[in-house]
């Protein structure tokens, strides 16, 4: 993986291949303008960067990368100018600005062994602001090693090292963003490349050794439940979905304790009093379909090869609970993988199949498609049985959350407060999620003429998709439980061409939000 480090003497003295700087695009008749941070290398070129740079056609827009030779002006021997947009009225720009940009930059530059950011930095919360552009850049510079046999002629190796250049390179709360943002940015690439792995080579007895194996290293305690046990056990969900395929069915559960436990409540927790931060234990599941067929109601031939997605989810969770146990937050973290692949056979679960789930409650279902629910709603049931105060639960889950926000924007829901603070911390860190209600009538559609619920509105009507989705996992969540549903059918996984610091495949979404709503509960309970 490229790393990271800090550099804090004259850009224009340094021996890096390239030197980032931010430029914004003109406003009314003003012309092109540099960011704060490039002083020194414009100072160098004097006067002359700037119409340079709009001579070779940079506008300033964002995402957009110029790149100037600087023969001998200073040491590095390129500038690069990345675009941010219009410049803001006051202060700097906005973080996922900066992080696109730092990411767009990192990518433009692959080739480079070691670049160099010299873009605007808050001075109010510089360490905040030194994360956001080493998450970017990181992030950007990210490849997925792919199955190619040969070297691709032309294609040039992901930047080596980012060095992001502050006012002190020794300051101690920089230093820490700095390995923060490693650790982040190591498991957001890991759950990327689970995501891209080919469907074949990653099954659900794979997967969950895979996962096994890396939370293990990190130090996680961790069990992997396999088909028996999961007979054995009640899980009639994840069976069911998984009896189609020759690759058996897995639940892994990997949990965390902080060091000396949980900060303590002060006693036995009160029923409905204010709870002592760190305190608090989170329960987190991620949907681990590794290929999504559809099953026996398949799926169309176009674009099927995408179902390879459909574990985003748990590899999202798998990969929180690696940046975790480097981060090492004081709160209890539990996390919850069903895996299953959903394929048709002689052995597939049918429409009409009545199952019995692992809270007990009997599912009629109508679609096997609809396999997702399936899955979660035991390993939700399970999470709550062993006791949660929250509970974060992702999935790529309904083709309708892409109808309904698009392939950027998650859906949430759940319970009020802990849908408002997973969309706050998706602000944060620029994995926009919107809070979507929960509406009795969609409930009342999911009335199954024989068994508790339908899996799906049991006219097959499509309206709210996405809801009847978070309807039916809200069947296994315990009602003392503040949990939230995180639907991210659209924004796991990127088709289009590379933007920002997404490349595509594989985004990694919503990694950064659990880390970030982990760290609240932490800190607030
Ligand atoms: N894995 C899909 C949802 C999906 C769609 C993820 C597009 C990523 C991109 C899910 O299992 C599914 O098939 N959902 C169906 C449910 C329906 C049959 C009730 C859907 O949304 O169409
Ligand atoms: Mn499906
Ligand atoms: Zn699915």
């Amino acid at each position: 993986m490229t790393t990271l480090t800090l550099v804090d003497t004259d850009p224009a003295d340094l021996t890096a291949d390239a030197i980032v700087v931010g430029v914004h695009s003109p406003d009314g008749d003003g012309g092109l303008l540099l960011a704060p941070g490039a002083e020194s290398i414009a100072a160098a070129f004097d006067g002359r960067l700037v119409p340079t740079l709009a001579l070779l056609g940079a506008t300033g827009a964002t995402g957009e990368v110029t790149k100037l030779a600087t023969l001998g002006t200073v040491t590095a021997p390129l500038v690069a100018a990345v675009g941010l947009g219009p410049a803001p009225a006051a202060g700097v720009p906005a973080a996922e600005t900066l992080r696109r940009a730092a990411g767009s930059a990192a990518r433009a530059l692959a080739g480079c062994e070691e670049i160099v950011l010299t873009l605007p930095l808050d001075e109010a919360d510089e360490p905040a602001g030194v994360r956001v552009l080493a998450e970017g850049a990181l992030l950007g510079a990210y490849r997925f090693a792919g199955y190619k046999t040969k070297p691709q002629p032309g294609r040039r190796d992901p930047v080596r090292r980012v060095a992001v250049h502050v006012p002190d390179a020794a300051d101690k709360a920089v230093k820490a963003e700095l390995r923060r943002a490693a650790a982040v940015v190591e498991a957001v690439a890991r759950a990327r490349d689970w995501v891209n792995t080919a469907p074949n080579v990653l099954r659900p007895p794979d997967f969950a050794d895979e996962v096994a194996a890396a939370a293990a290293k990190a130090g996680l305690e961790v069990e992997v439940l396999d088909d028996k046990a999961l007979r054995r056990g009640g899980y009639g969900g994840i069976m069911a979905v998984g009896q189609g395929s020759e690759a058996p069915p897995r639940l892994v559960r990997i949990a965390y304790t902080p060091d000396g436990g949980p900060r303590s409540a002060g006693g036995p927790r009160s029923a409905g009093g204010p709870r002592s931060a760190g305190a608090a234990r989170v329960a987190l599941v991620g949907k681990g379909i590794t290929f999504d067929s559809g099953g026996v109601s398949i799926k169309p031939a176009q674009g099927m090869w995408e179902m390879k997605c459909d574990m985003a989810g748990a590899a999202a969770v798998a990969a929180t609970m690696l940046a975790i146990a480097a981060t090492k937050p004081r709160v209890a973290v539990t996390a919850y993988l069903p895996m299953a692949e959903n394929m048709p056979s002689g052995s597939s679960y049918r429409p009409g199949d009545v199952v019995t789930m692992f809270n007990g409650k009997k599912v009629e279902v109508l679609n096997t498609d609809a396999e997702g629910r399936m899955i979660l709603g035991d390993a939700i049931a399970r999470a709550c049985a062993d006791g949660a105060d929250y509970l974060l639960e992702t999935s790529t889950l309904t083709g309708g959350q892409v109808i309904a926000l698009g392939k950027r924007v998650a859906g949430v829901m759940g319970t009020a407060e802990l849908c408002e603070r997973v969309r706050a911390a998706g602000d944060r860190v620029g994995e926009p999620a919107w809070p979507m209600p929960l509406p009795d009538d969609v409930r009342k559609g999911m009335d199954s003429d024989v068994a508790d619920i339908a899996q799906v509105n049991a006219g097959m009507d499509r309206a709210g998709h996405m809801l009847q989705g978070g309807v039916f996992l809200s069947e296994f969540v315990a009602s003392e439980v503040a949990w939230a549903h995180i639907d991210i059918a659209g924004p796991a996984y990127h088709t289009a061409e590379a933007t920002g610091y997404w490349a595509r495949g594989g985004t990694g979404v919503p990694v950064r939000t659990l880390l970030e709503v982990i760290e609240d509960i932490a800190a607030h309970g």
